[in-house]
C-alpha cells in the first residue's frame, strides 16, 4: 500500500470540489489497515473514510489521511428455505450490488436502487428511498476497530439505525472502518414495496398489475433518474438536508399560514416535513447563487454547476437554513457530511 501525498480529491467527491488530501491511502485488503495503525499515522494525524465520496463536502483540503475503501467481493449463504445472505465488501458498488440482487431475484433492496456510494458507506447513513431502509434487510455489519486492529461483527441492534443515522455517526461509533455489510434477502415470497406514492403512479402508468420486484427496481430508477440530477453530469449529492421531524404545535403553526403543508406522522407523536417543501415555498427552488444553486426539480438538492468552492456550498445551505427557520420556525439538519480537516476521532 501506498501513502501519497498532496492528493487531489476532486474526482473522488460527487460535489466535484476542488480539494487535496495532506495524506491518501487505498485499502485493498485488510492488511493495509492493519499497516497503517502500526505505523502509528492513524493516532497522529486526522482520518477520514470515503467511499464514492457522494455523502460528503470538502470544506476546503483535507489536512488529514483520507483512506478510501477499495475492498471488493461478494459471497452469499443460503439460510432458509425462502432467505439467503448476501455479503458484500465495503468498496463494491451499492448500486452495483442492487442490479446484481435483482439479476439473482433476491428481494429487498429493490427499492434502493440507483442510490449513489459504496456498499460501506450505506450503513454509515442507513440509506432510505422509496419506502425501504437499509436497515430493514441488515443482518450484520464486519468491521475492523481502527485504534486495535480487532475485527468485531456488529448485529442489526448494535448498529443503532434510525432515519439517515447509525452507531456509525456518533462519537464511540467512529472508530470502526467498516469491512463488509451481510443483508438478508428474499428469493422467493418477495415483500414487494410499492407503497411510496411515485412507485404505484409508474407501475400503473405501464400496466402492471402485481409487480415483480425487478419492475419495482425499474420504477425506482426512472424516478430518480427524472427527479435527481446525475453526479456525472452536474455536482451534487443528493438531498443536503434531512426531513425535519417536529411536535403537532409546530405543524399546527405552519399550517395556520399554509394550509397545503405535507406530514406523515412517525413515532411519538411526532411529525415528518418534506425540507424540499419548505424549501421550495420559502422561494429557492432553481435559484442560482454564483456557482452554486438548488436543484430544479428537486428542491433538497444542492448543485455544483461548475467551480464551486465547499465554503460556497456551504453558505448557501446556511442561507437556506437560516431563511427557512425564519419563515417556519423549522431547524434544518444537514444530511451530507462537512469534512473539515480536523480529527472524526
Ligand atoms: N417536495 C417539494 N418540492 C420538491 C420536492 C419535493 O415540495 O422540490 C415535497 C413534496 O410534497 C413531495 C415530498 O416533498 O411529496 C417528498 O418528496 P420526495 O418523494 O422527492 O422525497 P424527499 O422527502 O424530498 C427523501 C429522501 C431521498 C429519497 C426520497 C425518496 C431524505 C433526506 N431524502 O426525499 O433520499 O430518495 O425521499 O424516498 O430523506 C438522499 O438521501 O440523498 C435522497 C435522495
Amino acid at each position: 500500500m501506498q501513502l501519497q501525498e498532496h492528493f487531489n480529491l476532486k474526482d473522488l467527491n460527487t460535489f466535484g470540489i476542488e480539494a487535496k488530501a495532506k495524506y491518501f491511502a487505498e485499502i485493498r485488503e485488510k492488511k493495509d489497515l492493519r499497516d497503517l495503525i502500526s505505523s502509528g499515522i492513524l493516532t497522529s494525524e486526522s482520518w477520514l473514510i470515503l467511499g464514492e465520496g457522494s455523502n460528503i463536502l470538502f470544506r476546503g483540503d483535507y489536512d488529514g489521511l483520507i483512506l478510501k475503501t477499495r475492498l471488493s467481493g461478494m459471497t452469499t449463504e443460503k439460510c432458509s428455505e425462502d432467505q439467503i445472505l448476501v455479503t458484500a465488501a465495503a468498496g463494491e458498488s451499492w448500486h452495483g450490488l442492487v442490479m446484481r440482487c435483482m439479476d439473482h431475484n433476491w428481494g429487498g433492496i429493490e427499492n434502493l436502487a440507483l442510490i449513489p456510494g459504496t456498499v460501506g458507506a450505506a450503513p454509515v447513513q442507513n440509506i432510505g428511498a422509496y419506502g425501504r431502509e437499509l436497515s430493514e434487510v441488515l443482518e450484520y455489519v464486519d468491521v475492523i476497530d481502527l485504534e486495535t486492529g480487532d475485527e468485531d461483527r456488529l448485529d442489526q441492534k448494535v448498529c443503532a439505525f434510525g432515519y439517515r443515522d447509525s452507531l456509525f455517526k456518533q462519537p464511540k461509533g467512529k472508530k470502526f472502518f467498516i469491512s463488509s455489510v451481510t443483508l438478508r434477502l428474499t428469493t422467493k415470497n418477495h415483500l414487494i414495496n410499492t407503497s411510496y406514492g411515485a412507485i404505484s403512479t409508474v407501475l400503473m402508468g405501464q400496466g402492471v398489475e402485481q409487480p415483480t420486484l425487478q419492475d419495482v427496481g425499474r420504477a425506482v430508477i426512472s424516478i430518480r433518474k427524472e427527479k435527481l440530477p446525475d453526479p456525472q453530469k452536474i455536482g451534487n449529492a443528493g438531498s443536503f438536508f434531512k426531513n425535519p421531524v417536529v411536535d403537532a404545535a409546530l405543524i399546527e403553526s405552519i399550517q395556520n399560514q399554509y394550509s397545503t403543508l405535507p406530514f406523515y406522522k412517525t413515532e411519538n407523536q411526532q411529525f415528518k416535513i418534506p425540507a424540499a417543501w419548505l424549501i421550495e415555498t420559502a422561494g429557492w427552488k432553481g435559484k442560482r447563487l454564483g456557482n452554486t444553486g438548488v436543484h430544479e426539480k428537486q428542491a433538497l438538492v444542492l448543485v455544483n454547476y461548475g467551480g464551486a468552492t465547499g465554503e460556497e456550498i456551504l453558505n448557501l445551505s446556511q442561507q437556506i437554513m437560516d431563511d427557512v427557520k425564519t419563515k417556519f420556525g423549522v431547524q434544518l439538519q444537514r444530511e451530507v457530511q462537512i469534512a473539515e480537516g480536523k480529527s472524526p476521532k
